[in-house]
């Protein structure tokens, strides 16, 4: 196993953490919609030995919440950290859309505590901040209350989880001095919400960072399209889908450490195997490439609805015959053509600023994101 430092903290983090978020299911297969199910049970026995066997392989970083596995996940998680508590780093969230008045805060921490069997925690984070809660948050006293909590030692280092777009990202990190934020990133998702602008500015400013959803929850391994297959295909050295994706967030300097919510004890295993290699800037330009291209193959076109004429320099967009959807073409180098119709779309926005153009949409197999980094486009 290799370690990285948490940003300015003393912990020295495994590269690979445990987020408890995707228990093995009594009786069934995990699935997505299994995380907040209150009538699903995890499979107790199943869980333990995975989160043994992890740290036999040293393994130090687990992350938790309140509300995973419907108030589940924090039990059990103490359970199976009995014996084993003070040979890791443990995570867990306040769940920010419970606290309804100040009082709120530290009776929820007492129950989390119970509820992990420990005396203090490595790491608290308020969970999912966005625009709005992160408003809510100050009017109660949240931030306040995190200093309270670390000056008498029930927590060590405090953080927040996000999901937003990275101007209120930026704002929430300079706002408190944070030891850590949690955001998404993968090789799909590179622009999306915090996305690799919030990512360098965090770690600018000396935040750790504790990547989640590296997977995308499981979407980057499973169903796995067939142009991607192609291009990974194509390869020298062949990787296995996680591998690729693992690697990929692994290869930024920046990150400390990746949650993954394994499900089963096969999964542990791969990835611990994966996470030997996951040293920062490991990946050559080849295989970076080769992430790109497996990202974008499958999103054939950009579509632009309702759009002025006259706005486009390179490439060419095309109007579909007897609609108001404009395409943007892909050529075959997928990664310079990422570039061009990323230029093109951001010179679209500067020079339709409220003249015109209303959404953003890509055909192909993979539905979302591109247009989310645009400001003033909304994908339809
Ligand atoms: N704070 C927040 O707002 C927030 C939000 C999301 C996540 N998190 C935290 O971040 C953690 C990580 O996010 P995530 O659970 O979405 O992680 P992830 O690693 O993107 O997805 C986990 C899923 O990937 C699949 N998987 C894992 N290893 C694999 C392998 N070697 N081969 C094939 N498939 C594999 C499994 O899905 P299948 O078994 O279905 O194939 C597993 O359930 C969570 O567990 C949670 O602790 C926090």
């Amino acid at each position: 196993m290799l370690y990285r430092k948490l940003g300015k903290t003393n912990l020295n983090v495994s590269i690979l953490g445990f987020g408890c978020m995707r228990l093995p299911i009594q009786n069934g297969s995990q699935s997505a919609s299994d995380v907040f199910d209150p009538n699903k049970a995890i499979d107790e026995e199943e869980t333990i030995r995975m989160i043994h066997e992890a740290i036999d392989q040293g393994l130090n970083y687990f992350d938790t919440a309140y509300g995973y596995h419907a108030g589940k996940s924090e039990p059990l998680l103490g359970k199976a950290l009995k014996g084993y508590r003070d040979k890791v780093m443990l995570a867990t969230k306040l769940p920010v859309w419970l606290v309804k008045e100040p009082q709120d805060l530290g009776r929820l921490l007492e129950e989390q505590l119970q509820r992990l069997e420990t005396g203090h925690l490595d790491v608290y984070l308020l969970h999912g901040l966005n625009r709005q809660n992160w408003a809510r948050m100050q009017d109660l006293g949240a931030l306040e209350f995190l200093n309270r909590i670390q000056a008498d030692g029930r927590v060590r280092y405090v953080g927040f989880s996000f999901h937003d777009d990275v101007k209120i990202f930026k704002e929430i990190v300079d706002a408190y001095p944070w030891a850590l934020c949690q955001i998404q990133y993968n090789y799909y998702d590179e622009h999306y919400q915090a996305g690799k602008e919030g990512l360098t500015y965090a770690a600018s400013r000396g935040l750790g960072i504790v990547v989640m959803e590296p997977l995308r929850g499981g979407r980057l391994t499973e169903k796995i399209p067939e142009e991607v297959q192609r291009v990974w295909d194509s390869a020298e050295e062949r990787k296995t889908p996680a591998e690729w994706a693992l690697r990929w967030v692994w290869n930024h300097p920046e990150v400390s450490t990746v949650l993954s919510g394994m499900s089963t004890l096969d999964q542990v295993r791969e990835n611990i195997r994966i996470a030997d290699q996951g040293k920062p800037l490991s990946l050559s330009e080849k295989d970076l490439w080769q992430a790109y291209r497996s990202a974008y193959a499958g999103r054939p076109f950009v579509r632009i609805v309702k759009q002025s004429q006259g706005l486009y320099r390179y490439p060419e967009p095309k109007i579909l015959q007897g609609t108001n959807f404009c395409e943007i073409g892909f050529e075959r180098e997928m990664r310079s053509d990422r570039l061009v119709v990323m230029g093109a779309i951001d010179n679209l926005v500067k020079g339709t600023a409220g003249n015109g153009v209303q959404c953003l949409n890509l055909m192909g197999g993979f539905p979302e994101t591109l247009g989310l980094d645009f400001p003033g486009l909304h994908p339809i």
